[in-house]
């Protein structure tokens, strides 16, 4: 049987990288998601199509000394394609089982921008893999193998992403280094959020060691920072429940000098915050493990065009979407 399961991308409102010392963290789904389709073939071939994925190709840039510069985005289709092998081999494993299957991959958001979507290929993957071979993996263990996929491949990963990824809408999560508890934020009302995007340089790992040296250094620093932004999390979880907009961004732009602090913005992120800011934002701050990637601002809904047209002029890409939709959703196709 063919089936085809979706996972959305996520942003994270408040607690990343303190998320990782145990420290809460509050994420949300956004409607854009991540396709796996899978239909299992008779003998253990697994063959895996990701030519859907958003990738513009090779970009050739002249800069200003005349050197030309080339650039390339398959690096991170063959980074999504790694999770894809890891998660069937880790289902495969689970299962006890070998068949083989052709799988297709697309997505409706840049893949490694920051938006959880290794997470959402991972989930996606194991879900479709597992149904198209007749097993109905629950969703807390699909949740589970996603971690352990990402863990493999990254080396180290809170289990938000696929948490969030498996179950969608607005999650409040805790993780003590092994294990971990999350409760849904309900009735939270349509967030007007706006996402910017910009380059990523860096890896999520890269940013977590590079804030781990730092506590390293500064144990009394980064301990207390650390701490602060849990307080910040357990705050905005009550402000989120009261849609109270004010202090939704007031704690947003605390959590985002936190997170400077830490060493994970970039003059790009900034830029994104601040312009956000200057238009009458709530409140922005980067979102995810930083070194680029995406920005999150709460916007005025009569303002949003405005902040996109400004983001666009400083070449950053706004990604429009609404938050807290579904999680995996699989779907039987017969034949
Ligand atoms: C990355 O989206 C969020 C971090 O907290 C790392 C993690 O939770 O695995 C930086």
């Amino acid at each position: 049987m063919e089936i085809i399961a979706s996972a959305p991308g996520k942003v994270t409102l408040y607690g990343e990288h303190a998320v990782v010392y145990g420290e809460p963290a509050i994420v949300s789904s956004i409607n854009k998601r991540i396709y796996v389709k899978c239909r299992p073939r008779r003998d253990n071939t697994i063959t895996i199509s990701a030519l859907n994925l958003s990738v513009p190709g090779i970009i050739l840039t002249i800069d200003k000394d005349g050197e030309i510069k080339i650039e390339t985005d398959y690096g991170r289709v063959l980074s999504a394609v790694s999770y894809i092998k890891e998660a069937i081999r880790l289902t495969q494993n689970y299962l006890d089982i070998k068949g083989g299957a052709d799988i297709t991959v697309s997505s409706e958001m840049p893949v490694g921008a920051g938006l959880g979507t290794s997470a959402a290929v991972a989930v996606s993957t194991i879900a479709a893999y597992s149904y198209s071979h007749g097993y109905r993996i629950p969703a807390k263990e699909i949740a589970r193998l996603s971690w352990e996929t990402e863990k493999t491949i990254q080396g180290l990963a809170s289990p938000m992403d696929s948490t969030i990824a498996t179950y969608g809408g607005f999650i409040y999560l805790k993780y003590d280094g092994k294990d971990f508890d999350f409760e849904p934020i309900e009735d939270v009302n349509e967030l007007p959020l706006v996402i910017g995007y910009t380059k990523r340089l860096y890896k999520t790992a890269d940013m977590v060691s590079k804030v781990k040296n730092l506590i390293d250094k500064y144990p009394l620093l980064g301990k207390n920072v650390i701490n602060l932004i849990g307080k910040i999390v357990e705050m905005a979880r009550e402000a989120l429940k009261r849609n109270d907009l004010t202090m939704i961004g007031e704690l947003m732009n605390i959590n985002h000098g936190l997170l400077e602090t830490l060493g994970v913005s970039t003059k790009e992120l900034n830029h994104i915050v601040y312009i956000m800011r200057s238009l009458g934002a709530y409140g922005s701050k980067l979102s995810g493990a930083g070194g680029g990637g995406v920005a999150i601002g709460v916007v005025p809904r009569e303002r949003i065009n405005e902040v996109i047209t400004a983001l666009k002029l400083i070449d950053a890409t706004p990604i429009e979407t609404s938050i807290g939709g579904s999680g995996l959703i699989i779907e039987e196709r017969d034949g």
